[in-house]
């Protein structure tokens, strides 16, 4: 169950705003963010702060592709498979960061760090190939500058842990 004070914040969101489904995305993201993906606990909490049924919000859930309903790794990594990055090369990066991870698309790494999947447009088209971590969107990758992201993304999983 989440702490009350985040439950009473997420209740005043819900009543500021016009309709509860306009706040259900908030919604669900703060409870994945304490639960590390949305979990049945967390449809039946949001469901109960939104006062929608959980079918409501698990229909919600599964139309967003940055609410997770699976267990997923400390970092989701979203690459951006839409025709700007595509053709930027997307595709090899995604090959690269499969053989770097050692997992596929929709997998995560055995130490529990990365999951990968492809998304749609991340709306930074000029800079592709284009992948989103966490709040961080980062432009014109290449295979040498996804190994620093992924030691600068592993670092950053080590802090918080120790
Ligand atoms: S096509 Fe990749 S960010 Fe738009």
């Amino acid at each position: 169950m989440i702490p009350k004070q985040l439950r009473e914040e997420l209740l005043d969101h819900v009543a500021s705003a016009v309709t509860p489904r306009e706040a259900a995305v908030e919604v669900m993201r703060a409870l994945q963010a304490f639960y590390g993906w949305l979990t049945d606990e967390a449809v039946d909490e949001a469901a109960e702060i939104l006062s929608l049924s959980p079918l409501q919000v698990e229909e919600l859930a599964t139309f967003y592709e940055m609410i997770y309903r699976r267990p997923v790794g400390k970092r989701v990594i979203h690459l951006c498979d839409s025709i700007s990055c595509w053709s930027a090369g997307a595709e090899s990066m995604m090959a690269y960061l499969r053989k770097s991870l050692g997992i596929d698309e929709g997998g995560t790494t055995e130490n529990g760090i990365f999951t990968l999947v492809p998304c749609a447009c991340l709306g930074n088209c000029g800079e592709g190939p284009t992948m989103l971590i966490g709040e961080t969107l980062y432009g014109s990758l290449t295979p040498e500058r996804l190994d620093q992201i992924l030691e600068e993304e592993r670092e950053g999983v080590r802090c918080l842990d120790n």
